[in-house]
């Protein structure tokens, strides 16, 4: 599902601001897996989930995911790719406060040309699946950090995607609300989905359903 091979990633490259984030990482992860990538703060975690979800371009390396070089993707592509195959969960959710949870939820729907139907009823699945479909119609600032979490959820299942990446999920969570997260990925890995978590949350190491843990350090694999 996914193949990372002799990844680099430098900011700033040739200023004297450069910064080595990611230095020749290599691992592949299987369809159906759940992987944790663990690391302090400022290792490189953020940043490689960024180049699988073709969100940020590497410096050099291979990233293949589902028999796509997502670094040689042109940027439409990427976007394309993204909204098919990626499920992407945020620390801060980055949902749009103004708008309501349905609206939030079909929002990756929009650039893929579907019939208002379809995503009526992709955004109804998600919403039952997430279970904040009772909170439909309330605007995403008035959710608490739970409902935002099960709401940001939804939006990253709308599009049914097989990868589904999480950026330290529970980091802005209650325990409650973290450990009801677990529950809902269980489940995601029973379904069959491929799961990468970033996170240095202790609450996921006694799962019996995390396959494989990934020690990154100072952009390096461990
Ligand atoms: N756009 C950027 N420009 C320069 N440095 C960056 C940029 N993004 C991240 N970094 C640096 O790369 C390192 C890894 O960052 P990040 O991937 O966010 O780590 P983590 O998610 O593990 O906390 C950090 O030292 C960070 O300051
Ligand atoms: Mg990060």
């Amino acid at each position: 599902m996914i193949v990372v091979q002799n990844l680099t990633k430098t900011f700033n490259p040739g200023t004297p601001q450069a910064f080595p984030a990611l230095r020749n990482i290599t691992f592949e992860v299987a369809e159906n897996e759940l992987v944790l990538l663990k690391g302090v703060s400022g290792s490189g975690k953020s940043t490689l989930l960024a180049i699988i979800a073709s969100m940020l371009k590497p410096t050099s390396g291979d990233v293949i995911v589902e028999g796509k070089h997502v670094a040689k993707l042109p940027d439409l592509h990427a976007s394309h790719f993204r909204a098919t195959t990626i499920g992407f969960i945020f620390q801060s959710f980055n949902l749009l406060e103004h708008l309501s949870v349905t609206e939030n939820v079909a929002v990756p729907l929009i650039p893929l040309g579907f019939r208002q139907k379809e995503i009526d009823a992709k955004v109804e699945w998600a919403l039952q699946l997430a279970n904040i479909a009772h909170k439909r119609e309330t605007p995403a600032a008035a959710l608490s950090g739970g409902e935002k979490q099960r709401c940001a959820i939804a939006r990253a299942l709308v599009n049914d995607p097989k990868l589904i990446l999480c950026d330290e999920p529970t980091a802005n969570l209650d325990r409650d609300n973290a450990r009801a997260f677990v529950e809902v990925i269980k489940s995601l890995k029973k379904s069959g989905y491929t799961i990468l978590i970033a996170t240095h949350d202790t609450i996921f190491d006694d799962l019996k359903e995390v396959d494989r843990i990934l020690h990154i350090e100072n952009g390096e694999m461990r």
